[in-house]
């Protein structure tokens, strides 16, 4: 504006130096100065200088006030850049708490120092006296505050939240709640309070509680910033947890598999126990076998010479009592008998006819016909028999079959006249055994049949004399072997 000014002078005092110039110049040509041409001069002169005075003057006052505004306008401009400035002064100690604060969460996972930190950055920014967390109980589902900083401290710490409290509002509406200029009963005074939602991913895990004993403190706090730290609260917060939680189950894992490896290292132990027992007792147990095989042959061999001393005193029956043994056992065997069970077949077949010692020898070789009490004595021989060996233990299983070789199916055999399914099956067996053999054999009195004349004479008296289905299997046995 002042350049402005300067140039119009100049060009006032140009101009008139120019007209003053020119009239004289003129007049010297002329020659003819004179009174007239001079005044005329200086009167132009002059007219000139306040036409532009005038010019002049009506342009120094309108730079003038637009200058006036100009300042104005300069000064409100510094005012609203003063303001700016603090503004983004402001934005950039946010920015710095949002930044460090990431930084929290990715450099530690306990969840006192991030809601430590988290305390220090409210309180900067909010002025609170109070802070606390409380997180949901996942046992009772219901809040408890877990963290409490300021300068107040209540020792709330382990408490369950008020229902009625501005905390538990928030944690159920998952929203921010402020209550400006309220009654604070543990103050006595009014005062602000704000509770904020921790949440992630649409999950809230807590809400984070500020207060101030001053009313109206909180009215400008930038809340959507408050907001954000407590999202950046919350995440941390759920990533310590998760950290923590993965912690506590690898070590609980650890602790499994140092126990697991322990028990199974007292398994092992065991196991190379039992195997090394199942040896000795396999051991022990062939040494057992050998011992049974070793008295079994001996019984064996002491019940043949029983059975020979018989056939020693009646020459007729030579080999009879091993013939029906072996007859015997390969019928049990078709029956399907147990090993058991063909082991007391085998001692009572051969000692069937043992009692036949206590029969005069005279009776046993005669020659001709017997008489009724001849007969009446060969028929003792069972039961003798069974006296003799009824204390013998390897023998009580059977011992019944000798007593009732004589048995007939029919009930007309002897000593006791039993019938059909009343006598043992030993007895049923060796009865047929025994005729077959017999039969088959020669006799003072007769002359040996032959097999077939056995085995039909085995077929007629199949249900009278012999057990029908024993009898039956008998004669499929015999056809193997004739
Ligand atoms: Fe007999
Ligand atoms: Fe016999």
């Amino acid at each position: 504006m002042k350049s402005k000014l300067c140039e119009l002078y100049v060009i006032k005092y140009i101009i008139m130096m120019f007209i003053l110039s020119a009239t004289l110049l003129y007049m010297y040509y002329k020659g003819n100065i004179d009174t007239r041409a001079i005044v005329l001069c200086v009167a132009a002169v002059f007219i000139m200088e306040i036409l532009l005075d005038l010019f002049s003057e009506k342009y120094r006052s309108g730079s003038e006030n637009s200058q006036r505004d100009e300042v104005g306008v300069v000064k409100g401009f510094l005012h609203k850049t003063a303001g700016m400035r603090n503004e983004l002064k402001v934005k950039n100690e946010e920015l710095k708490a949002l930044r460090d604060i990431s930084e929290i969460i990715t450099s530690t996972f306990e969840v006192k120092i991030i809601t430590e930190y988290i305390y220090e950055i409210f309180n900067k920014f909010a002025g609170c006296d109070r802070y606390l967390i409380a997180f949901a109980d996942k046992c009772s589902e219901q809040l408890i505050f877990k963290y409490e900083f300021g300068t107040i401290i209540l020792n709330e710490t382990g408490d369950f939240v008020d229902q009625e409290s501005i905390v538990a509002k928030c944690y159920e509406s998952k929203r921010t709640l402020i209550a400006l200029n309220s009654f604070i009963k543990s103050r006595n005074t009014a005062g602000d309070k704000i509770a904020i939602p921790l949440s992630v991913s649409g999950e809230t895990v807590g809400v984070i509680f500020i207060e101030s004993g001053s009313a109206y403190s909180f009215e400008k706090l930038n809340i959507s910033f408050l907001e954000n730290l407590a999202v950046y609260a919350a995440i941390s917060i759920k990533n310590a947890e998760l950290f923590n939680n993965l912690y506590e189950q690898k070590q609980e894992i650890e602790a499994l598999y140092e126990e697991t490896t322990a028990v199974n290292e007292e398994l092992n132990s065991y196991i190379n126990q039992l195997n090394k027992t199942k040896e000795e007792l396999k051991s022990k147990n062939d040494e057992l076998i050998a011992y049974y095989n070793e008295i079994h042959t001996a019984y064996l061999q002491t019940v043949t010479a029983l059975s020979n001393s018989i056939e020693a005193k009646d020459a007729y029956t030579r080999g009879h009592c091993q013939r029906v043994m072996e007859i015997s056992c390969e019928l049990g065997k078709r029956l399907g008998m147990s090993e058991s069970e063909i082991e007391d077949l085998r001692y009572v077949a051969i000692l069937h006819d043992i009692g036949k010692i206590g029969v005069p020898a005279r009776i046993l070789n005669k020659q001709g016909k017997l008489t009724d009490d001849e007969y009446n004595d060969i028929k003792k021989h069972p039961l003798i028999a069974y006296n003799i060996l009824k204390d013998v233990e390897f023998i009580k299983g059977g011992l019944d079959g000798i007593l009732q070789h004589h048995e007939r199916y029919d009930g007309k055999g002897y000593p006791y006249g039993i019938k059909g399914e009343g006598i043992c099956k030993l007895g049923r067996i060796l009865c047929i055994a025994d005729a077959f053999d017999a039969m088959t054999s020669d006799r003072p009195y007769r002359k040996a049949m032959s097999m077939r004349e056995a085995v039909s004479e085995i077929e007629r008296c199949k249900g009278s004399q012999f057990d029908p289905y024993i009898a039956s299997e008998f004669i499929q046995l015999s056809k193997q072997i004739i």
